[in-house]
């Protein structure tokens, strides 16, 4: 795939930019032809001139340089030269000026000036906090619906001695994200520019090779293909977070719209059509490879509203933490594990949701160590510390880049003030609506078929007595169908 290809690597201001020589010598090594573009900050990091070697190439850092620059339409010459750029690592600083259209830099510019069928490789790497910065993360959602291909950053131990988000993928993980998007079939990946302006007629052809792939899934003649038919899907979970962050909008939709019909659905109601992101169960999160800090969330309360979402009519995706339901008729489920799992899938799939309900119970606190393998007691003593970081708060995350025409939803379990407790989160998470359940009343919360919920918005709140969780639930979506505005 990479054989011959022409590559444009663009390195910006991150530590990580050391890993940039690895990056061009495995491009060389696959057969591609490199240029480097990095911006002044960049070269501070890594000595340009290793990589002028490793590339053979003159690296441009500068946008007015006559020693690499000839004429006033460079960037245009090697925009149109390659095949592909990737960028990486993306600093917060590139991933704005990309985002916002700021061509300020030789790097930026010469991304501006890429057609419109050539892909965009985007990894950002920064300090986790950083990463989580609402502008950063509203940069990083409107770059994907602009066409970008984001290599989102790997989990582990940062420059600053802290642990967390924002490590540049390992070299494979960016090869084979090159490969994706020279090779991707759909409208979404590997394209820049927006997908609903202009290069129509690319979609649809992309469109078309995409259906013959898609039919050839669904009759199962695709012996290579390991992922299940439609049909099976109704029954098991249809995706892994793997497929989910590889899917783009016209797989998804198209696979609504097949579960749809093959439920013979009509009703009617005001959910009809719209997507809804749902998140249930626990998270667990790892010690050591057998072991785990979890909690008693049975899911029963999020699989209850994906199972009366269906019956609205709206298309459901379900982010599931480790739970032993079967996934309802007509929802497509995502697997995850971990809290940070549950937050990449939800981020991943938010922009494009006009409803989220995060029933999820979700671990506040992760081991900053995962130990691999089994821990021994031997090894440990009769005394074992863990040290236990806090997760990303998903609802918070959500909260800080939806759009007005967004509904969140979040839940609130709440032992003493409740009322007042659960106001606050719909307050400081920017939701629409808060479910407060108590800790305090027997039929509510985790575990039982039932549940006891008062419904909080800005304006007032709803108390109901005691009822099955799916009655519960048809109450929620009605109350959110009340949030959302009329011909959305
Ligand atoms: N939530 C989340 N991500 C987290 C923690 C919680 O998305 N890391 C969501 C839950 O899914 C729920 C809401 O936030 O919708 C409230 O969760 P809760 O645990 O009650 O609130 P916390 O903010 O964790 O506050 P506290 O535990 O202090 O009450």
């Amino acid at each position: 795939m990479l054989q011959g290809k022409k590559i444009i690597i663009g390195i910006s201001g991150s530590i990580s930019a050391y890993k940039s020589p690895m990056l061009v010598r495995e491009l060389i090594k696959s057969g591609a032809e490199v240029r480097v573009v990095m911006t002044p900050s960049a070269s501070k990091f890594i000595s340009p001139l290793v990589l002028t070697n490793l590339s053979k190439n003159q690296v441009i850092i500068e946008m007015f340089d006559e020693k690499v620059q000839f004429g006033g339409s460079w960037h245009i010459h090697l925009a149109t030269w390659c095949d592909a750029m990737i960028i990486a690592p993306a600093s917060a600083t590139t991933l704005s000026r990309l985002a916002n259209g700021n061509f300020d830099t030789a790097l930026s510019v010469v991304a501006s000036a890429l057609p419109r069928s050539t892909p965009l490789v985007v990894a950002p790497a920064m300090d986790s906090d950083m990463w989580q910065h609402p502008a950063v993360l509203r940069n990083v959602i409107q770059l994907e619906r602009d066409g970008v291909t984001i290599v989102p950053p790997a989990e582990g131990e940062l420059a600053s001695g802290l642990y967390g988000v924002g490590r540049l993928p390992e070299m494979d993980v960016l090869l084979n994200s090159l490969r994706f998007a020279l090779g991707a079939k759909s409208p979404s990946a590997g394209q820049n520019g927006t997908t609903d302006s202009g290069g129509f007629h690319s979609q649809l052809q992309d469109f078309q090779n995409f259906s013959d792939e898609y039919q050839s899934l669904i009759n199962g003649t695709d012996t290579q293909n390991e992922k299940i038919t439609i049909t099976e899907s109704l029954n098991h979970p249809l995706i892994s977070i793997e497929d989910a962050i590889e899917k783009d909008t016209w797989t998804v939709e198209l696979e609504f719209q097949k579960l749809k019909d093959s439920l013979g659905h009509t009703s009617k109601s005001k959910l009809e059509g719209k997507t809804i992101l749902i998140t249930a169960g626990p998270t667990y999160e790892k010690i050591d490879d057998v072991r785990f800090i979890g909690n008693f969330s049975s899911g029963k309360m999020g699989f209850a509203l994906a199972t009366e979402a269906v019956k609205s009519g709206a298309n459901v995706l379900l982010v599931a933490g480790p739970v032993s339901l079967p996934t309802p008729n007509g929802v497509l489920r995502i697997d995850v594990q971990s809290a940070s799992e549950m937050y990449d899938a939800v981020m991943q799939h938010f922009y494009k949701s006009d409803v989220a309900i995060l029933a999820a119970a979700v671990a506040d606190y992760s081991p900053t160590k995962k130990v691999s393998g089994k821990m021994k007691k031997k090894d440990v003593g009769d005394k074992l510390k863990l040290e236990l970081h806090s997760t990303k708060d998903i609802l918070a995350s959500l909260g800080a880049v939806k759009t007005n025409h967004q509904v969140l939803v979040g839940f609130a379990l709440e032992a003493t003030n409740e009322i007042e407790n659960a106001r606050k989160k719909l307050t400081s998470k920017n939701c629409d609506l808060i479910i407060l359940n108590s800790a305090n009343k027997p039929q509510s919360g985790f575990g039982g078929d039932d549940n006891t919920i008062t419904i909080i918005s800005a304006e007032k709140e709803e108390a109901f007595p005691p009822m099955t969780k799916n009655a519960c639930a048809a109450i929620i979506l009605e109350h959110i169908s009340l949030q959302l505005h009329d011909g959305e």
